[in-house]
């Protein structure tokens, strides 16, 4: 019995090496979620972009363990908790809820010292998950030519200067300058062909091009703050630190936008996208490195942009508007009936005279 025990546990200490020296080997392993997928329906004027998340509360998500994005390893799992993502698109904008536990920290003008969240989506058909787009080009060599294809859109929220509750992003003075910039709360649009390869839309090894625009806008919360009239920038921290809750950040897009450099992802209604959801949160207290960040999946998640005919007749049945919408269009056919008769009674009696004239020639 003792040299069975033995035997396993042998077993077991050969294999967890071997695992570890695959990964050391520097090969990507990556086994992901087959059921993982999120789907954006079409619901309008359902929610309101301001970072919280009651307005949400009936949508469906998806629930994803965040493991470290470079070494997915469930050991090394966020201990805080798991993430729920959210979306659903209103026709013309497409939203995102992200849900994430963890004990309140907060350090104003130091974004590495608080969470902060980024989505990333496939641009280029050849854009691997795995290395940011993956194109094989150095950041003396990458360039829209010798990269075309292997194109991310990445949307990073640092919220370090970003007071909570209120909408950052996309704002009219770093638009001017055809950057996707965000100087106010660094809510950035980013495009990029692998992770040395990664600049600000419309800014570009080759030169810039000022048609560049930050698309996205969004806001962020926290279950611990009690004040819902308002923060401002003086009320930092906004909450005592340490406090358990949950973490909310809310993002919008325009489902389309006027990107001709091939920077952003263009969604359309009934299909799917590729995305995924990275998370950094300052562990134990020490600021957060740019690659060391969590992901919800080792490889891209499917995005579904539903179509809204589904919910257009489960609208048009049966309620008292529709009802006398209807009343009003059968009135107008009768009405409708009654004038044609009368016109052609009219037309009838004015060509009579014409005919009875030729009969006295
Ligand atoms: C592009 O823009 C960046 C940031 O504004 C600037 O540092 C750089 O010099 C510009 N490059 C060119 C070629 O104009």
């Amino acid at each position: 019995m003792l040299r069975l025990l033995l035997l396993l546990v042998l077993f077991l200490v050969s294999r967890s090496t071997l695992v570890d020296s695959h990964k050391e080997s520097g090969d990507w392993s990556c086994e992901s979620d087959p059921e993982a997928r999120v789907a954006a329906e079409f619901s309008p004027g359902l929610v309101t972009l301001d970072g919280h998340a009651d307005d949400w509360k009936n949508v469906d998500g998806f629930e994803f363990s965040l493991l470290p994005a470079l070494d997915p390893h469930p050991d090394h799992e966020y201990k805080g908790g798991r993430m729920i993502v959210k979306a659903l698109h209103d026709g013309k904008d497409v939203y995102f809820m992200l849900q994430v536990d963890g004990d309140y920290v907060y350090s104003k003008g130091d974004g590495t010292k608080c969470p902060s969240v980024a989505l990333m989506f496939q641009v280029g058909e050849s854009a691997t998950y795995h290395d940011m787009g993956g194109c094989k080009e150095s950041p003396t060599t990458c360039n829209s030519a010798s990269c075309h294809g292997y194109e991310v859109d990445i949307m990073h929220f640092s919220i370090g200067n970003a007071v909570p509750g209120r909408l950052y992003g996309g704002n009219p003075i770093d638009n001017k300058d055809g950057t996707g910039g965000d100087r106010f709360g660094h809510l950035v649009d980013v495009y990029a062909w692998n992770p040395h390869c990664r600049n600000l839309d419309g800014i570009s090894p080759s030169g810039n091009d000022s048609s560049a625009q930050n698309d996205w806008k969004g806001a962020w919360w926290h279950d611990s703050f009690t004040t819902h009239s308002g923060f401002v920038e003086e009320d930092s921290p906004y909450a005592s630190a340490g406090q358990k809750g949950t973490y909310y950040f809310e993002f919008s897009r325009p489902l389309r936008t006027m990107d001709r450099l091939q920077q952003d992802v263009q969604f359309t209604i009934g299909q799917s996208s590729k995305f995924s959801v990275a998370f950094w949160y300052p562990v134990d207290g020490n600021p957060w490195h740019g690659a060391q960040h969590y992901s919800v999946s080792c490889d891209w998640v499917p995005l579904d942009i539903s179509p809204g005919s589904s919910a257009l007749s489960k609208g048009a049945s049966g309620n008292s508007s529709s009802n006398a919408a209807s009343a009003f269009a059968l009135l107008l056919s009768v009405v409708a009936v009654c004038v044609s008769v009368f016109v052609g009674y009219w037309l009838f009696k004015s060509k009579s005279i014409p005919f009875t004239r030729i009969d006295h020639l």
